[in-house]
């Protein structure tokens, strides 16, 4: 772009070349955290990462939300639920989530993401205590009695295939930082203990 008369322009584009220099290369510290949801298919995935983002959009903490319905629709519209296209939905949304947080949001991840060695893998991309791993540990029966979308009906009468729970596994974290219930807890108590956790951790401005 050439400058104007003023010089301006190409001023503007510099500065905006530097501080893109800067984010890419920054070994700055990651501002912000992931708040990484895992669980079957109706544990309550989306509805807890909604109403944590209420939350914190409260309390004035910026905020984003990455879904599962939402990204395959999108950024992974080109993935299936082969262990391999799972992998690649996931690796694509640790990177996501990774440049959200480095922006300083709290970035908050509802996917089901059942292998565990690609959840280790995003958290590996971020630093310890920036990534948080919530399992909503809410049983299959539960879950298939939901059936929010009808999928098990479906997986059950092998309509849908690799159905996570009936035809595919999930594999259960070793080593969240919380474990969720939520047919136990009210959605209230389940926002209230992340947000503690958040706090705890000193991802929220007081
Ligand atoms: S993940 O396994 O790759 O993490 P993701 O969270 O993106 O899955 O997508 C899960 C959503 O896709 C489910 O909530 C459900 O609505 C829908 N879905 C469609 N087919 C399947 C399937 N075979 N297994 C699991 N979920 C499926």
């Amino acid at each position: 772009m050439s400058a104007g008369p003023s010089g301006r322009a190409s001023s503007t584009c510099l500065r905006a070349a530097d501080a893109i220099e800067h984010f890419v290369n920054s070994n700055s510290p990651i501002a912000g955290t992931v708040v990484w949801l895992t669980g079957l298919s109706g544990a309550g995935k989306s509805t807890i990462a909604l109403a944590l983002e209420r939350e914190l959009r409260q309390k004035h903490t910026p905020v984003y939300v990455l879904d599962g319905d939402k990204v395959r629709t999108g950024l992974c519209s080109d993935l299936g639920f082969s262990p391999e296209d799972r992998k690649e939905n996931i690796r694509r949304i640790a990177e996501v989530a990774r440049l959200f947080a480095d922006a300083g949001l709290i970035c908050v991840v509802a996917f089901i993401s059942p292998y565990r060695s690609d959840r280790d893998r995003a958290r590996a991309m971020l630093p310890a205590g920036k990534f948080i791993e919530v399992y909503l540990s809410t049983p299959l029966e539960v879950c298939e009695e939901r059936d929010v979308k009808g999928l098990y009906a479906k997986a059950r009468a092998g309509l849908v295939s690799d159905f996570t729970g009936i035809s595919a596994p999930y594999e259960a974290p070793l080593r969240s930082e919380l474990e969720l219930r939520t047919d136990k807890l009210s959605l209230d108590q389940c926002v209230y203990q992340v947000v503690g956790l958040l706090t705890d951790r000193g991802a929220l401005k007081s």
